[in-house]
């Protein structure tokens, strides 16, 4: 799978990490910054991310900050775009089941690289449902954002 991934200067340590381990579990990562622990701003790099996906360069993608709120803040103002910001590897798969989401997001300030390598591999490993119920509610979602 082809997954972008991004953070700010709060996020930028584990990064690294989770690119290792996505690339030795035979991924391809699109890396779109930050590539410092220099302070910077986490929309821009929630912007990077988000085009990749909307371009249809990469599947899925990672976004890490301090939380993973200002990350998924950002990355949910941008149409078909479905970010969730996940600490429990419960949400992280229902949400890829569920939520068709396409983006994870979490902070490095709240979890440990061991439990964000987690996190990660129940996202990627798992498959949107993509029947009923599920189905009905992610075009809800596309018809708030056309709304708006
Ligand atoms: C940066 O200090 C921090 O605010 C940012 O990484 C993120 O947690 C925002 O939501």
């Amino acid at each position: 799978m082809k997954i972008v991934i991004g953070c700010d200067h709060a996020g930028y340590a584990i990064k690294g990490a989770v690119k290792d381990h996505l690339i030795a579990k035979g991924h391809e990562v699109v890396d779109v910054g930050t590539n410092s622990a220099d302070s910077c701003h986490y929309p821009v790099y929630a912007k990077a991310a988000c085009k990749k996906i909307l371009d249809g360069e990469c599947e899925l993608g990672i976004l890490i900050c301090g939380t993973g709120i200002g990350m998924s803040i950002a990355a949910n103002k941008h149409n078909g775009i479905r970010a969730a910001c996940c600490s429990d590897t419960f949400s992280a798969r229902l949400t890829r089941e569920h939520n068709d989401a396409n983006i994870l997001c979490f902070g490095e300030r709240v979890v440990g690289a061991g439990l964000a390598l987690e996190l990660v591999d129940a996202f990627i490993n798992a498959e949107y449902m993509n029947s009923g119920n599920h189905v009905t509610r992610v075009a809800m979602l596309s018809e708030i954002e056309k709304e708006n």
